[in-house]
């Protein structure tokens, strides 16, 4: 009896420092970048209502994942339509692509 308490507590604590990593390090929630195919469909779709790819192309490179957030939150102001799935993967998208990347500068 004393074991399984003392190997709940121990679940419970390593939950707790999982909880806590992930929710620290902003970078993890985005996860890995979809395909190039994903990438270029949701731009295509979302992004060229208001302006025209040149302006992605142009930032491509220069943010990091923390800079594109705050990008795509602010194009969302704008009103930008993207789901929250979306919205994460732009950004693992755009964070990952090199500068030039035809996914975007096309
Ligand atoms: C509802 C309109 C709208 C939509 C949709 C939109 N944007 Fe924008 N975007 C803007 C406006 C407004 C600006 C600011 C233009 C300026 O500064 O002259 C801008 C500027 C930008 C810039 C250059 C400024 C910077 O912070 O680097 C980038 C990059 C950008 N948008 C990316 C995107 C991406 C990626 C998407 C698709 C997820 C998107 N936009 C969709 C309105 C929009």
């Amino acid at each position: 009896m004393r074991r399984t308490r003392q190997s709940l507590l121990y679940l419970f604590l390593v939950w707790i420092i999982f909880v806590l990593v992930n929710g620290c390090s902003g970078a993890t929630t985005i996860g890995e970048a979809p395909s190039e195919e994903v990438c270029s469909a949701i731009v295509d779709t979302k992004c060229v209502k208001c302006h025209y790819k040149t302006r992605i192309c142009d930032a491509l490179g220069t943010k990091s994942v923390s800079k594109w957030k705050k990008t795509i939150k602010f194009m969302k102001k704008q009103g930008a339509q993207l789901t929250d799935d979306e919205q994460n993967k732009v950004i693992a998208c755009l964070s990952s692509l090199p500068k030039g990347s035809n996914v975007v500068c096309q």
